[in-house]
């Protein structure tokens, strides 16, 4: 990790006209500088950097911040990652904090896998233009599928000699251990085997990539983490794609082809395309859209729609119109739609992929085709539907509770009224029917939430998972619990019950709060996520992490909590007096706030349990296990009540 006093360095030395002028040209204006905004598209500049201030904003868009807020929104960096970033540039020296041996091998594996990776694709690159095999084979391959020269150079593709050991050797010759290069997933270790050892001599490892035109697979931040490999002609006895394996740089599951080079255009379009394969990509960026990324042949992962929502909530799936295809493109979308991300579907003529599709054209016609063709996903479902299968009455209503769940999983209840509205509509279905199908799933589902709490944790004094369709607001321990997280996380708390147990206020928190199923309002669950992972790395996470962060709602509702702290500790004044600050109270106020929370998560619960055993349609089987999770949650409020009394959290 970054030793403070060097952040410190860092943040003195940076400036800011320098930093953006790595990316936007600039005029002189005055004492000020200007240029055309990055973040948005516009025609006259409203950029305005200040160099007395050392801040910019654009008056267009609103975007404004430091150098540092600067380079993680452009650039997609993490805070630590801008930080390298602008000590690279100024030539200060990171001296890194002492690691454990353990934590040294484990950056050390990464990085030599990281050069590894950097080493093969340019060993790949070279075979390409530099050999005759390649040329013949690979870079006509290339061509004859319509790549250009730029677009090869810009994807660093390539080609793996039809060897056993090309790569092997030369990277063992640069002084690269073969072990090392196993771990890379560049070669494939023999197992022991009398007869090959005896046709072969020694060598132990071989090349896994032979005969194939070479696709890497980049970062988010740019490096080479994996390779996707293509054979030359159809062959059945082999899969068409071998990719790497899992290695410590690359998760298939959290990795997105083509993110690195569409990151910017997703921001500022405000949109992601999403398709299914690497040539996909490669195609739609040469025919000029560049805001695409591909799952690489598998339904999306959560994580993969993890990374697509930090840069949008706009996701359109491009994918062949025929049958086969759309089945492939809609499952898993529950997932994106549970994400409170809007999905859009694109189908194209049947037996056409994004990759052949988008070379038929000329770029204002793919646009306009997108422009047109684009549908909302649900309607897309429903309207297949009422084409479809609305003749076969079975079939029907077995679609339209395939519709009904897509709908309930969306979080936000206006957007699931729109498209009751809707669907009702397309499928000529009565409104109430939907309601009623959507809100036995909703219950359904509860149900089953409350079994598996009660059922795992039976005598635990743990407060049941309130649905989330409460209302959020009605939590307003949450925001203070935020406060205490950033103000004063790194502080030792003194706890009322047990003062031998040093614990740090983010310690405290983060146990509590997650055998309580982290925080219920969605902006403040983020915040908790990205605090808990700074802290899991370094321990001492420090608030202006979040005052930079570049997600807009963790920025501002960090600058929110922050700013005004006086509304959120309650015991500031009395009578308009300071008779006690947070600092003086924290510990205090830390526990109590927690207490507080339970109690109002419970009191919650049993109000809602309460309503639905007074529910005139309750079905007889549940009312038994509602009245027994009812006494229950009865008497963990009274265990709260009797901690909170001691403790006098109403004073
Ligand atoms: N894929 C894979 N392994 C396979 C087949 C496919 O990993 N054996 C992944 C690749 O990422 C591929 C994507 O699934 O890009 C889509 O597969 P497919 O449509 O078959 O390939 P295309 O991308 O269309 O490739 P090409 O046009 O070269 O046939
Ligand atoms: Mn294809």
């Amino acid at each position: 990790m970054i030793p403070q006093d060097t952040v410190q360095k860092v943040i003195d030395t940076a400036d800011i006209v320098e930093v953006v002028s790595d990316f936007v040209s600039l005029q002189r204006a005055g004492t000020n500088y200007k240029g055309q905004c990055p973040f948005h598209n516009e025609r006259t500049p409203s950029f305005i950097v200040s160099p007395a201030k050392q801040i910019f904003k654009c008056f267009g868009c609103g975007e404004a911040g430091t150098p540092i807020s600067f380079l993680m929104k452009h650039e997609h960096l993490t805070f630590p990652e801008a930080i390298r970033w602008l000590a690279k540039k100024y030539n200060i020296e990171i001296e890194e904090k002492e690691l454990s041996a353990e934590e040294i091998a484990t950056m050390q594996e990464r990085e030599s896998v990281l050069i590894l990776n950097a080493f093969a694709q340019k060993h790949f690159s070279e075979n390409l233009s530099d050999t005759e095999e390649g040329q013949t084979i690979a870079y006509s391959y290339f061509k004859n599928r319509g790549f250009t020269d730029e677009t090869i150079l810009k994807f660093q593709l390539g080609y793996s000699l039809d060897s056993r050991s090309s790569l092997l050797y030369s990277a063992v010759n640069k002084g690269h251990k073969a072990e090392m290069i196993e771990k890379a997933g560049l070669v494939i270790e023999k197992q022991p085997d009398a007869i090959t050892k005896i046709i072969s001599g020694k060598q132990k490892y071989y090349d896994r990539f032979r005969g194939r035109v070479m696709f890497p697979i980049h970062s988010l931040s740019g490096n080479v983490i994996a390779f996707g490999g293509r054979i030359l002609r159809a062959d059945k006895n082999m899969a068409k794609y071998l990719n790497s394996p899992e290695t410590i740089v690359y998760h298939k599951r959290n990795s997105l082809y083509g993110i690195f080079f569409a990151k910017n255009e997703i921001v500022k379009q405000d949109k992601c395309y999403l398709v299914e394969g690497y040539t996909d990509v490669i195609s739609f960026h040469q025919a000029g859209i560049t805001n695409v990324v591909a799952s690489s042949g598998t339904s999306l992962t959560e994580d993969q729609i993890r990374i697509i929502r930090r840069f949008t909530r706009n996701l359109t799936l491009i994918f062949d119109g025929d049958s086969a295809g759309q089945n492939a493109a809609i499952r898993g979308v529950d997932m994106v739609l549970q994400e409170d991300m809007n999905v859009r579907v694109i189908p194209l003529p049947e037996g056409e992929d994004p990759d052949t599709f988008s070379r038929k054209m000329p770029l204002s016609e793919l646009k306009e085709f997108i422009e047109t063709n684009e549908k909302d996903f649900i309607i897309f479902k429903t309207q297949l539907l009422s084409t479809d299968q609305q003749s076969d009455p079975i079939k029907k209503s077995e679609a339209v509770k395939d519709i009904v769940k897509s709908i309930s999983v969306i979080p936000d209840q206006f957007k699931r009224d729109a498209y009751i509205k809707e669907t009702s509509t397309l499928l000529n279905i009565k409104e109430e029917m939907i309601f009623d199908e959507i809100n036995k799933i909703l219950k359904k589902e509860q149900r089953n939430q409350n079994k598996t709490q009660y059922q795992t944790t039976p005598t635990e004094k743990k407060t049941p998972k309130i649905p989330d369709f409460i209302d959020e607001t009605a939590l307003p321990e949450e925001k203070q619990l935020i406060y205490f997280l950033l103000k004063f996380g790194s502080r030792v708390l003194d706890k009322v019950d047990e003062p031998e147990n040093k614990e740090t206020v983010a310690e405290f928190i983060i146990n509590e709060m997650e055998s309580e199923n982290g925080f219920r309002n969605v902006v403040y669950q983020e915040i908790f996520e990205f605090y808990k992972s700074e802290f899991d790395e370094k321990r001492d996470v420090n608030s202006a992490l979040f005052l930079n962060h570049q997600i807009d709602k963790i920025r501002d509702t960090s600058i929110d909590i922050l700013s005004n702290e006086h509304t959120l500790s309650k015991i500031w004044t009395k009578n308009g007096n300071v008779i006690e600050t947070p600092e003086d109270s924290f510990s205090k106020d830390v526990e109590k706030t927690i207490i507080a929370f339970k109690l109002r998560i419970i009191e919650l619960y049993i109000k809602k349990n309460a309503e639905q055993l007074n529910d005139p349609n309750i079905e007889e089987a549940s009312i038994e296990t509602l009245m027994r999770q009812s006494i229950e949650a009865q008497k963990i409020r009274k265990h709260l009540m009797d901690i909170g009394g001691k403790r006098n959290i109403y004073g």
